[in-house]
């Protein structure tokens, strides 16, 4: 498949978007002060806070998981059985699921949790952190995914 460009310029902090590549959705979450600070909070829930399996490329084996902290960019399919995780990604009491959640997202099909880096909680059905696809910044607000 082609490579995909996605305009971000008009994301607002918080806000989430999907371009399609490869036939998969790919999310381009634009987080939060305080959704980068939850992934301070969401470490010792995780598998591989480290990203050590090769789920996203060598320049996005960082503490968010992308390129610039702000952006986060992944494939959104679980990597249980590649059903799509539904988008949980408000902090606290606005996400609709209690004052303490962190944000992240959750897989319908069988109950798998991933962080706001698409991280994956411990003891989960899915093994593996989201994808992170393969992207470059084209410019400051335009992201080239493939
Ligand atoms: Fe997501 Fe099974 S497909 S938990």
């Amino acid at each position: 498949g082609a490579p995909v460009e996605a305009d971000v310029s008009k994301l607002k902090p918080g806000e989430m978007m999907t371009v399609e590549w490869r036939g998969k959705p790919v999310w381009i979450l634009r987080r939060t002060p305080e959704m980068l600070a939850s992934l301070d909070k969401t470490d010792e829930k995780v598998s591989d806070p480290n990203s050590v399996k090769p789920q996203q490329p060598e320049y996005a084996k960082n503490k968010h998981r992308s390129i610039k902290p702000e952006y986060l960019v992944t494939v959104g399919i679980c990597t249980h059985l590649g059903c799509s995780p539904s988008e949980k990604f408000k902090v606290g009491a606005d996400s609709g699921m209690g004052a303490d959640w962190p944000g992240g997202f959750l897989c319908p099909c069988h109950g798998s949790i991933f962080d706001l880096a698409g991280r994956v909680y411990s003891s989960m059905p899915a093994p593996d952190n989201l994808e992170v696809p393969p992207h470059q910044y084209l410019a400051d607000t335009k992201i080239l995914v493939g």
